[in-house]
Parts: C-alpha cells; sequence; structure tokens
C-alpha cells in the first residue's frame, strides 16, 4: 500500500470572497480584521491536523470588490500572531513580487519561519490586478510576461538570500572569540535584469532551511514558473477532469525542468459544503446560489478583466467579444471564462451566473465528501486540497464529520509527524548552498578531481 498522505490547508478568508458570504450566520462582521477570529480557527485546524492556513492578498480594491479584500489584515503580520497562538500548523502568506522587493520579501519571511519555528510559506503571485500600479507610483501595471520574468528573479534573489549564513555561522559558546564566523556569512552581489542586491540578508535560516514556495498562477509563464522552481501550486480547476489535467501538466513540466514528480505538490482550491445527506448538502448549495444579487455578479465577473464593466451590455444578450481584455490581469481566468463563453454561446446574464455560483463537486454527506477527495487524490487530480472556509461552522462539521473517514481510510495523519511545514509536507529541507559547495569543494580534492578527469577521458 502506498504511504502517501492528503495534505489539507484552510483558506482563512474572514467574511469571504462571495458577496453574500458575510450574512452566514457563523460569520462575525468584523472576522476579516479580527485577529483573535485567525486565531481560535488556525487552532482549530491545528487540532484536526491540517498541513497549513493559507491567507490570499492582492494590494488593489474598488468598491466592488470581496467583502474579504476590502478590508483586511496585512497576511505575514497577522500570520506572525497565528504563530504564537499555534505550534504545528503551517502558516502560508501570500505576497506579490510585483511590488516588492526581494530584499524585504526574504527578511519578513525569514522572520516569519524563525518565529513560527520552521513553519512559514509563500505563495508567490505576480498580482493580476491593473490598478495596483497607481499604489506604487507607476503609471501601468507591469506587462504579463514581464511580470513573470521579474518573479523568477525575484524569487531566485530571495532564495539565495535565505542562504546568506551557514546554518553553524554563529557561535553558541560563549567561551569562543567572536559572535559571527565571517567565513559563514556570504554576500550575494546579484545584479540581473529586474534587480541589483548586494547583500548579506541580516536574518539566519529556521530549522526548515527556507520557507515553502507555493505559487498560483494558472497560465504558461505560471505554470512553467511553478514546475521549476516552486514546492507546491494551488489552483482553481472546478472539475475531476480539469483538474487531472493540470496535474499531469505541471507533474510534466517539473520532470522537463529536472525535478521529480513528488517534488512539487498540487493543491486544487476547493469549496466544502457537508450535510446530513447528500440531499440537503445540495439544496444548501442550491439556497446559498439562489440568494445571488445580478449587479454583484456582473461586477464580481469583471474583476478578472480589471473590474471590467459588464453592465453597460444587454443583460440577456451574448457575451461580448472582449479581444484580448483580461490577458494582463489574471490571464488564466480570463481566458476561461472567454473560452466557456463562446463554447456554451452565454448570455451576460448567463456567464454572470455560472462564473459567480459555484457548484463546487465537494457537497454531499460526509461519506460522499470523503469519497470525492480519495477519488481526487488517488486518480492523480489532486495531492491535497486547499479548503475555503466561509462560515467557521463548515470547517467545524468537515473536521468532525469527514476527517475522522478520511483518517479511517489511512489517507489523512492522526499525528503531526513533524513540527516543521516542509517536513510535514514531505518535503526536503534544502541545503545552504554555500555548506554544499564547500562539501563538494573537499569532496573533490584535487587527487580525486583527477581520478574523476581520468575516468571521464575513459
Ligand atoms: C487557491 C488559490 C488561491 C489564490 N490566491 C491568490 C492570491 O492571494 N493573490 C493573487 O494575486 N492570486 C491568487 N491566486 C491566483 C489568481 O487567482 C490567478 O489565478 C492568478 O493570479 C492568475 O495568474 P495567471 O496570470 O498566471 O493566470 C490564487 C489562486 C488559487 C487557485
Amino acid at each position: 500500500m502506498s504511504n502517501r498522505r492528503l495534505r489539507l490547508g484552510a483558506i482563512l478568508q474572514g467574511v469571504g470572497m462571495t458577496p453574500e458570504g458575510w450574512k452566514q450566520p457563523g460569520v462575525p462582521t468584523n472576522a476579516s480584521i479580527n485577529i483573535d477570529w485567525y486565531k481560535k480557527n488556525a487552532k482549530r485546524a491545528e487540532d484536526a491536523k491540517f498541513d497549513f492556513v493559507f491567507i490570499v492578498d492582492s494590494p488593489y480594491i474598488t468598491p466592488d470588490s470581496a467583502p474579504h479584500f476590502l478590508n483586511r489584515l496585512e497576511p505575514l503580520t497577522l500570520l506572525s500572531a497565528v504563530a504564537g497562538a499555534t505550534t504545528h500548523i503551517g502558516l502560508v502568506a501570500t505576497l506579490t513580487t510585483s511590488y516588492n522587493e526581494p530584499f524585504n520579501v526574504a527578511r519578513a519571511f525569514a522572520s516569519l519561519d524563525l518565529i513560527s519555528n520552521g513553519r512559514a510559506g509563500w505563495n508567490v503571485v505576480t498580482t493580476g490586478l491593473e490598478g495596483a500600479a497607481g499604489n506604487y507610483g507607476r503609471e501601468v501595471h507591469f506587462p504579463h510576461e514581464v511580470r513573470y520574468r521579474r518573479a523568477k528573479e525575484h524569487l531566485s534573489v530571495v532564495r539565495a538570500l535565505w542562504d546568506s549564513y551557514e546554518d553553524d555561522a554563529f557561535s553558541t559558546d560563549k567561551t569562543s572569540r567572536d559572535f559571527l564566523d565571517p567565513s559563514k556569512q556570504h554576500r550575494l552581489d546579484h545584479r540581473g535584469e529586474f534587480f541589483n542586491v548586494a547583500g548579506p540578508l541580516n536574518i539566519s535560516r529556521s530549522k526548515q532551511g527556507h520557507p515553502v514556495i507555493f505559487q498560483a498562477g494558472g497560465s504558461e509563464d505560471g505554470r512553467s514558473l511553478a514546475a521549476e522552481s516552486a514546492d507546491a501550486i494551488f489552483t482553481g480547476q472546478e472539475t475531476f477532469e480539469e483538474a487531472q489535467a493540470f496535474y499531469r501538466d505541471i507533474k510534466t513540466r517539473a520532470v522537463q525542468a529536472g525535478r521529480r514528480p513528488d517534488d512539487i505538490l498540487i493543491f486544487p482550491g476547493i469549496s466544502v459544503i457537508v450535510g446530513s445527506s447528500d440531499e440537503q448538502a445540495q439544496a444548501t448549495q442550491a439556497a446559498r446560489n439562489g440568494q445571488l444579487d445580478l449587479k454583484k455578479a456582473l461586477a464580481q465577473l469583471g474583476r478578472p478583466f480589471n473590474y471590467h464593466d459588464f453592465s453597460q451590455y444587454p443583460i440577456d444578450g451574448p457575451f461580448p467579444d472582449l479581444g484580448d481584455l483580461g490577458s494582463n490581469g489574471y490571464r488564466s481566468h480570463a481566458e476561461r471564462i472567454k473560452r466557456i463563453a463562446r463554447e456554451e454561446k452565454l448570455t451576460v446574464r448567463e456567464a454572470a451566473i455560472r462564473f459567480t455560483v459555484r457548484n463546487s463537486p465537494f457537497v454531499g454527506s460526509p461519506t460522499t465528501v470523503a469519497n470525492e477527495l480519495q477519488r481526487w487524490f488517488e486518480a492523480g487530480a489532486a495531492d491535497g486540497f486547499n479548503i475555503g472556509i466561509g462560515d467557521p461552522n463548515e470547517l467545524e462539521k468537515f473536521i468532525q464529520e469527514v476527517v475522522p473517514v478520511l483518517q479511517a481510510r489511512g489517507l489523512f495523519r492522526t499525528e503531526y509527524e513533524h513540527d516543521t511545514l516542509r517536513e510535514n509536507l514531505g518535503l526536503a529541507i534544502p541545503a545552504n548552498r554555500y555548506t554544499e559547495a564547500r562539501r563538494a569543494q573537499t569532496q573533490t580534492s584535487p587527487a580525486t578531481r583527477h581520478d574523476a578527469h581520468s575516468t571521464a577521458a575513459e
């Protein structure tokens, strides 16, 4: 029997990312800015042995933004507080490479990683909202390709900065002469297309080596970045078939990039409704979808297209030809909406409903939900799931009724195996590059180098 284990993350999204979610009975109206709410739900997820909690983020809003986006805590700040209230659960924060300097990002995540004793994760995004430019002194948003080139360089600089100190750089022995062994502190002197960074970073590594790198872009460039260099990827594929195709694609790309398929974990972001029966859970979903306010749905439909105003079109007329609108925003979302609207010949009204209403495959009795999670996991559609938490009562139901089924089937842990995020996810701890180079050099002494050379010549 395979000892592969399903992983679980909880997206703590306060008052929610749908227009009506904040009205659910268990959701405090200040949830997105209430640190006690985050601590309480993170602790509950930790009691249930979840791998991580995850915080979404983006730096631009309009009055039409979803309730959680309008008024929320900054992810690293809030997770630093959650770190103090938890001991094992991973803490994953979203931060954009388009409007942050690598030195600041490396420092902030290294701090969260030490504060949490090796539980930090970074969801690397490039920001799809063009309006973000105005908050950072730019006239226009970076083009999509440039964003991903910048992200690639950004991430490699951050990782290099995290290795500034070898793990034994500082003395723990007060009788030794110096606090620092300067040969174990390394400048970077990076000069690249986007960044010039001298280094060294002024903070050492945690026991997981580097924070775990997540990535969430679904375009060609996003997939390549993830496959080449992320530890995990989030995806919004809605059906089993789409998720399977995405999974295959990412694992293939990883292998093409010289990695093993298991070096990157794939986490569909999903919503779950657990009911006393399949019918009851489906009725809950239908009732929720029935609350849809068409005006708000149109506004939400516009978000991947840089808040394009869809109310200007006849509501029962055909979905408009938008040209390449959205290609510089949330590209994969925008392309998917345009493709489906074209293929299914949707009207504007139908598109607003189709892309706002969620018909999740994970709706039903505890057994039905567990069966579907197991099917996706075993049939190569997911390594784990990132579950959107709306009303915390739903998290509670999932923990009490679905988690035990997964545990009884041997699919999910009953205890944490480790206390770092990286190890609990089954990922290797990266060696410090300078320590590794030193080791390689000692192993390849002049004599062995000569031997190796003569062998190769034969
Ligand atoms: C579960 C999940 C969480 C995500 N969280 C964020 C986020 O917090 N911030 C963000 O800018 N993009 C986030 N994304 C990604 C966007 O939804 C979008 O897919 C991506 O930015 C578009 O990238 P692309 O241009 O490569 O298609 C998330 C995606 C998924 C599936």
